[in-house]
């Protein structure tokens, strides 16, 4: 059983006047095997929770553990060959290379990351299901905002890896599409058996949790399905 826990985690950015706490005394799991949903509006800290539980970034204290091994413990070497090897970020800027077609960022993705990526037949049937199978031959400038999040939603998977961590991945969506992303990521939890974190705003995503928090100003509390 894999599992992300973070315990007693505070960060804050800037000081005196200035001074955030964008998160406070968070503590949060996530295993395998389910879609863990963190609610919250703009600026509850929904981001920041995310990076520092992908080791994106550091808490300013509290622990993050990876199947009970904490990673402040790793170097950063070690925490990068983590991540690439472990973790798929559906981070909101997206990152797609601009001079590289779709077909070619998935092609990139076999450079970095040599070995244990997703078979063609289940990674075509997950382009599918995202509805992007038509635009493999298109540059990143010719997508539509909905179509891009869709294939750095697929980029992610392509990985294979047992925790994918999604920042926002329905905000460009229709109701139609999030509920093909929702459905998506259930299965990829369940039957894949692996742990799937999506923070949002977006409540069209809760008929898919196995778990929701709710992030209220660097707050967070578990609340009813
Ligand atoms: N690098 C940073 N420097 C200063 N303040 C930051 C930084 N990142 C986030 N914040 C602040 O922390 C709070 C939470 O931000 P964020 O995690 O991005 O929230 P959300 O993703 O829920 O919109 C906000 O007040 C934001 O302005
Ligand atoms: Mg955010």
């Amino acid at each position: 059983m894999e599992s992300l826990e973070l315990k007693e985690i505070n960060k804050t950015f800037g000081s005196q006047t200035n001074l955030v706490h964008a998160l406070k005394d968070v503590n949060f799991s996530a295993q395998s095997g389910q879609l863990t949903l963190i609610l919250g509006p703009s600026g509850s800290g929904k981001s920041t929770l995310l990076t520092i539980l992908g080791g994106l970034q550091r808490p300013t204290s509290g622990d993050v553990s990876i199947n009970g091994k904490n990673i402040n413990r790793l170097t950063s070497k070690e925490a990068d060959n983590f991540r690439l090897n472990h973790i798929g970020f559906v981070l909101q800027s997206y990152n797609l290379v601009p001079y590289l077609t779709v077909a070619e960022q998935f092609a990139l993705v076999n450079k970095v990351k040599r070995s244990g990526n997703l078979d063609q037949t289940v990674f075509d049937s997950y382009l599918d299901r995202l509805g992007i199978t038509q635009l493999l031959a298109k540059y990143p400038g010719e997508l539509s905002g909905g179509q891009t999040q869709r294939v750095a939603i697929a980029r992610a998977l392509y990985t294979n890896p047992d925790f994918i961590l999604a920042d926002e991945p329905t905000a460009a969506l229709d109701s139609h599409r999030v509920d093909e992303v929702g459905q998506l990521f259930k299965d990829i939890a369940v039957q894949e058996d692996k742990a799937v974190v999506v923070v949002t705003h977006d409540l069209r995503l809760k008929n898919y949790a196995d778990k929701i928090y709710q992030l209220v100003d660097g707050q967070i509390n578990i609340s009813e399905l």
